[in-house]
């Protein structure tokens, strides 16, 4: 929620109070700089010890309600037939109206089953914008992915309401180029998370689900932030600023044939899974469920957690929860839009994402430019960001980079977590390091897995700027900053 104040200025405001904390510590710049080289120059590798603001994801670090962490206690831990898992069936019935439900340990979980059941050899999936775990499963089962986003997606700075509408215009010509043979289903991610948490509208969503009716091609929503894309739909679609999140929810659901998530983004929980009212797709899929992930009844999440998901999937329609991150991204982007850094606009769900390619706009994209904007704010903040470029697509057969469509570094947002103050004192160092630009370097490889290498790959940087940065932050804050 925002508020309006008597001198003009909306601000988000928390519809909550605090009375669970964790510490953090502030590691002065030399110990930042120490931390940042062990962790070859990749957030991923950093230890929560060393970081002060941990903005790397929203995933699986929401803070829980009172109301999650009491219905754990109730947790039925049967290996089947577990109560905690028909709770959580009741509560995906009433907010997403889908008959039947198959847990999962987590997204990429589910992404594996439904490329198992779905993808054949040579198929394609067409999408409005890859996510790594989604590319990595369907390519995996030999399928191949198809961005058919609007030319606005990546277009950084923008009015441009729902860059995370697909391109009707190029589906049709997907849809008369493979055939709905080829075509395993159509994937829509409510909120593109890697274009920097843009919806898509109601309208796009029912004109693409027009097309695929005809051709007899499965709708998939990846709903991880379906409350975020419901949020916006009400904000910014005209005709929809008196309807509730359950009703929007509702109204996408029914356009899409199968649903799937990460439990751990909008739900506030570490799960996932798998929801259809389609009793063939749910026979095709269930089988596998006790192969990859558990039984029928817990699919891999621990029982508790099945438990705070059904009050999680309740909660996540409600607006301040829905909103709770939304608005904070938003007073986020402004902030920085003010003072003159490059930022990903309209404001989206899930995180602030800074435009590399602008902000470092002297490194060329093969220096990998996000990944040494996420390397420089952490040395400069104790903030730990995500890399969202290049480091984070793997390399083609031929063993060249491919070159991201953007290069952004992520400044998650989880909800409920964060305050006022440590937002102003994010917008303040990034403010800090965006007139210090020049002294920020590129990076390169030293050590690559060939599959999700973001996750473990270590680089260094190109010349000492890393140590130049700290000095340079030390020399304006003291030594003890
Ligand atoms: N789909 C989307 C849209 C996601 O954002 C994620 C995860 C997944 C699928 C995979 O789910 O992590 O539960 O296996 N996003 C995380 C992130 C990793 O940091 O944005 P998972």
């Amino acid at each position: 929620m925002s508020v309006l104040l008597s001198d003009g200025r909306t601000i988000p405001i928390e519809t909550h109070k605090i009375r669970i904390v964790q510490k953090v510590r502030l590691p002065p710049a030399a110990e930042r700089l120490r931390a940042m080289e062990e962790a070859g120059y990749n957030t991923f590798l950093l230890r929560t010890r060393d970081i002060f603001i941990d903005m790397l994801t929203d995933s699986g670090t929401n803070a829980m309600s009172d109301n999650q962490l009491a219905a754990m206690m109730q947790a039925d831990d049967a290996y089947a037939g577990s109560e905690s898992f028909y709770r959580l069936a009741d509560a995906v019935r009433e907010v997403f109206g889908y008959e039947y439900l198959l847990p999962t340990h987590q997204g990429r979980a589910a992404e594996h089953l439904l490329a198992k059941v779905f993808v054949k050899p040579g198929d394609v999936v067409p999408m409005n914008y890859h996510f790594t775990t989604t590319k990595a499963h369907f390519e995996l089962a030999g399928g191949k992915v198809l961005e058919i986003f609007t030319p606005e997606a990546l277009q950084t700075q923008s009015e441009c309401p729902f860059k995370g509408n697909l391109d009707l215009g190029r589906l049709d010509e997907t849809i008369a180029r493979y055939g709905p043979e080829r075509i395993s289903f159509v994937r829509m991610e409510a909120t593109t998370n890697l274009l920097g948490g843009q919806p898509f509208s109601m309208e796009n969503l029912r004109a693409v689900k027009q097309r695929l009716e005809g051709a007899g091609i499965p709708l998939v929503v990846d709903g991880s932030l379906i409350s975020e894309n419901a949020y916006f739909i009400r904000q910014r679609e005209p005709g929809y600023e008196n309807k509730s999140i359950r009703e929007i929810i509702r109204e996408m659901m029914a356009l899409a044939d199968i649903c799937y998530l990460s439990g751990r983004k909008s739900c506030a929980v570490r799960g996932g899974f798998i929801a259809t009212s389609n009793r063939e797709y749910f026979d095709r899929i269930r089988p596998w469920l006790p192969v990859y992930e558990g039984f029928f009844t817990y699919g891999g999440m621990s029982s508790k957690e099945i438990e705070a998901m059904a009050v999680g999937v309740r909660e996540m329609t409600e607006l301040e929860v829905a909103g709770s991150s939304a608005e904070f991204v938003r007073y986020f982007v402004e902030r920085l839009e003010a003072i003159g850094v490059p930022v990903v606009t309209p404001p989206g769900g899930l995180a602030c994402h800074l435009d590399a390619t602008r902000f470092l706009d002297h490194l060329p994209q093969a220096q990998y430019p996000a990944g040494a904007l996420a390397a420089a704010v952490y040395i400069g903040s104790g903030i730990r960001g995500m890399e969202r470029g290049t480091v984070s697509m793997d390399r083609d057969q031929e063993g060249r980079d491919v070159m991201s469509d953007l290069e952004l570094l992520r400044l998650a947002v989880p909800r409920r977590v964060f305050t006022m103050s440590q937002i102003e004192y994010a917008v303040d160092r990034v403010g800090w390091l965006h007139r210090n630009r020049a002294l920020v370097g590129g990076l390169e490889f030293y050590e690559e897995p060939p599959v999700l290498r973001f996750f473990a790959g270590k680089l260094k940087p190109l010349g000492d700027w890393g140590a130049r940065l700290a000095e340079a932050f030390a020399r304006e804050f003291g030594p003890a900053c």
